[in-house]
């Protein structure tokens, strides 16, 4: 048997101890596995005095966790504290100038700083891996840099965020508006106290713009994404959309197009009849369409300490294996600058939810509105009698092009009638 693989794990949180305690659990499994023993050496939090589940007893604790970045008895760190600057970056930076490989779960580090950071593990000849940082437990940044990698990827979208979901789901299955499903996910500690990473869309845009790299060969571009969260999506427009054929995901999407790369984080109206729409709660989905190999879809949990832990400790195994792959699947100094396709450019079809007063000439007005854009209808619903005089109409658009859109919408929010700002959601074909 070969020399242990030493490991040095910053961050003992969720997911440090759920790597603690998976290494622990699977030790000789995993040493048959990666062809060496994987030993925890050193792990390093804020605070040694806090009580957790698992056992460091024979492992050194460094209070600072940049000593695991330059001790020499050292081959891989791990970095779980998270973060997008401040000590996550300056370790994992001077864990590669020092010669370690590194594994992290920080997808917002990831989003800002992964093409350089990718560059220097390469410069220096060493592993950078972070299958954690996307979508928890479902092991896609390996699908696409090793089972897909003979495709172009045409199109890749998915659920990136777990709480986002659950919180649709559950507004979905109770008919309950979003505060009150927020307020309920927080008690039950699916959703931060501060849930805005997650319900504005941050989290998933993070992912996803780690996961455009990897599928396009372009270099992170995080301030590429357009970025809408669920705040404003209403148990009403849930309902609607069930009436209407579809259900309404918080998805992040990414493609070519003749503009550049288009990736988008928003809710979507996804119709029933596709997969995608089917996973609920707190579950995670990536879909990607190869050229060759067609559509192919991942599911699984995107967080938690066991689904995170079972991917990071995937990454290490790879490393005692010794396998060398690039971290975004083509060499990070030949990752593509590539232009932003502008949202104005997006074309799609559109739901629209207004509020109108109850009165003649309501309806043609709106029409007229869309028809100045040549936007065509697809359908529309109108609502009975309501005390307040408003009444909710939804329609939905043929195919368009978002600047069409909202020149449209522009329009029709002046309209005396309309009560209160459009209600606006992209209509997805899948
Ligand atoms: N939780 C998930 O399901 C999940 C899923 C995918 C990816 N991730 C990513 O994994 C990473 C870790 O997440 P987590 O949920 O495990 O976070 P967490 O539970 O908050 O744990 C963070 C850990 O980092 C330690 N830490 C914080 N600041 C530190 C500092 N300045 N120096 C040393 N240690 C410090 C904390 O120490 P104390 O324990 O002493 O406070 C704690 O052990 C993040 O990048 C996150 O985005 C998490």
């Amino acid at each position: 048997m070969k020399a242990p693989l030493r490991i040095g794990i910053a961050g003992l949180g969720t997911v440090g101890a759920g790597v603690v305690k998976l290494l622990a659990e699977h030790g000789r499994l995993l040493s048959l596995r990666g062809g060496r023993p994987l030993k925890v050496v050193a792990v390093s939090a804020r605070r040694k005095a806090r009580k957790r589940d698992i056992d460091i007893s024979r492992v050194r604790w460094e209070s600072d966790p940049m000593a695991l970045a330059t001790a020499p008895d050292i081959d891989v760190v791990v970095e779980l504290i998270g973060g997008s600057g401040g000590v996550a970056r300056r370790l994992v930076q001077t864990a590669l100038r020092s010669g370690k490989h590194v594994v992290t779960a920080n997808k917002a580090l990831l989003a800002m700083h992964g093409t350089e950071l990718a560059t220097l593990a390469e410069k220096r000849g060493r592993i950078l891996s972070f299958e954690a940082a996307v979508a928890g437990g479902i092991p896609i940044i390996k699908a696409l840099r090793e089972g897909l990698v003979g495709n172009r990827v045409r199109r890749l979208y998915g659920i990136l965020n777990g709480t986002c979901n659950y919180i649709l789901t559950t507004m979905r299955e109770t008919g309950r508006d979003f505060g009150a499903v927020l307020a309920e996910a927080q008690a039950a500690g699916y959703a931060e106290a501060d849930p805005s990473f997650d319900v504005d869309g941050i989290d998933a845009a993070h992912k996803l713009s780690v996961l455009t790299g990897a599928a396009f060969g372009a270099k992170v571009n995080f301030a590429g994404v357009h970025i809408e969260g669920i705040r404003h999506v209403s148990a009403m427009d849930i309902q609607f959309a069930e009436e209407l054929g579809f259900r309404i995901k918080l998805l992040g999407l990414a493609r070519e197009t003749r503009y550049g790369i288009e990736q988008r984080v928003h809710p979507c109206m996804v119709p029933l009849a596709a997969p995608i729409a089917h996973i609920e709660g707190v579950f995670n989905a990536v879909v990607v369409e190869g050229d060759y190999v067609g559509t192919t879809m991942f599911q699984g949990r995107g967080a938690g300490q066991g689904p995170t832990a079972s991917a990071v400790v995937a990454d290490l195994v790879d490393v005692a294996r010794g396998r060398q792959m690039p971290a975004f699947v083509v060499p990070a100094e030949r990752l593509a600058d590539k232009k932003v396709s502008p949202m104005d450019r997006h074309q799609g079809a559109y739901y629209i939810r207004l509020m109108v007063q109850d009165r003649p000439g309501v309806i043609s007005a709106v029409s007229g509105a869309l028809a100045k854009e040549r936007i065509s209808l697809e359908s529309m619903l109108q609502r009975g009698r309501s005390q307040s005089g408003e009444v909710p109409v939804v329609l939905t658009t043929h195919e368009t092009e978002e600047a069409a859109m909202r020149r449209a919408l522009a329009r029709i929010a002046k309209l005396g009638a309309v009560a209160e700002e459009p209600c606006v959601i992209r209509i997805e074909s899948f």
